[in-house]
């Protein structure tokens, strides 16, 4: 990438310490979704960025299996299973995390889920609008709040939300992931401004398409779009992690912001005509 795109922060590092090790070494991350795509490939690269990585899913034997293979080729890695839509289980979760290892430095909000309805589909469908909000939003939200007193204690921390280019784009019949996704999308631009002074930032990745277990069954009707393989997302998600930038986009995706900035109305019948065709 061109050291103009890049945030001052990657470009200092990048020009006065081309070989210093990552500012990932030593430090803890927390990883949600570990146990499949773009979480576990994220997880098999911070830690090979010598962090301590904390695997987190609902799948325990598959993160324990994880943190053998972490551990096994070196690393230091640890599981903790967690259904993160329920709020217990995740105050659970940062009480057991506080008190093994002090604090955490970088967390990943990834685990997440998709769906893909018409509203027309929907009516009867109420809990597919609460199910996207419970692990897209009020999980990474419960996750992140118990985490960030220990990460302003120490003034430092930093966190990844994977969101998506929908969130700019606005496409049709996504609208319960979509709007769980916006949510958490906004919630760190405002979480930031109120951090700045603790040194505790925050990255939204609007990723497009990763090829994954969770586009298998739409992958079809999309074989013709730009993708990304998940150990691709997650080399820019560690640069992420390591550079700190307020967001991460791919070019549609802020084709998208504009077009809805300039000329919104036109943005809805080119959205509409572009689901009626099948696109
Ligand atoms: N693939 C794409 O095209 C794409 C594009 C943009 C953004 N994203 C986002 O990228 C993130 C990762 O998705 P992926 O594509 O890698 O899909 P994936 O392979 O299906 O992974 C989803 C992960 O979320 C975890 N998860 C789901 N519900 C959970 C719960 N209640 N508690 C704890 N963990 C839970 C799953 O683990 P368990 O089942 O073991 O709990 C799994 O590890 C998601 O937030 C997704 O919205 C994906």
């Amino acid at each position: 990438m061109s050291l103009l795109l890049q945030t001052p922060r990657a470009v200092c590092r990048r020009l006065l310490r081309p070989g210093a090790a990552s500012p990932l070494q030593d430090r803890v991350v927390l990883v949600t979704g570990a146990s499949s795509g773009i979480g576990a490939a994220t997880a098999r690269l911070v830690a090979a960025h010598g962090a301590t990585t904390l695997l987190v899913a609902r799948r325990a034997e598959t993160i324990a299996a994880l943190a053998d293979e972490l551990v096994a080729a070196g690393g230091r890695a640890a599981a903790y299973p967690c259904d993160l839509t329920d709020g217990d289980a995740v105050d659970a979760l940062v009480a057991r995390v506080l008190a093994d290892h002090g604090s955490v430095d970088y967390l990943v909000n990834n685990a997440g889920r998709s769906i893909r309805r018409s509203l027309a589909a929907s009516h009867d469908r109420f809990h597919d609008f609460e199910r996207t909000m419970a692990i897209n939003y009020f999980g990474p939200v419960r996750l992140t709040m118990g985490l960030l007193p220990a990460m302003r204690e120490q003034r430092f921390g930093h966190v990844v939300n994977i969101v998506s280019w929908g969130v700019q784009l606005k496409a049709p019949r996504f609208a319960a992931y979509l709007a769980s996704k916006s949510a958490l999308d906004t919630w760190a631009r405002v979480a930031a401004r109120e951090t700045w002074d603790d040194n505790v930032t925050f990255t939204n990745m609007r990723f497009g398409l990763v090829h994954t277990p969770m586009v298998e069954t739409t992958v079809e009707h999309y074989r013709r779009w730009p993708s990304l393989t998940a150990d691709q997302a997650a080399a820019r998600v560690l640069r992420a992690l390591e550079d700190r930038p307020v967001s991460f986009n791919v070019a549609a995706g802020r084709a998208g912001d504009v077009l809805n900035l300039v000329t919104p109305r036109l943005a809805d019948f080119v959205m509409h005509r572009l689901d009626r065709s099948g696109s």
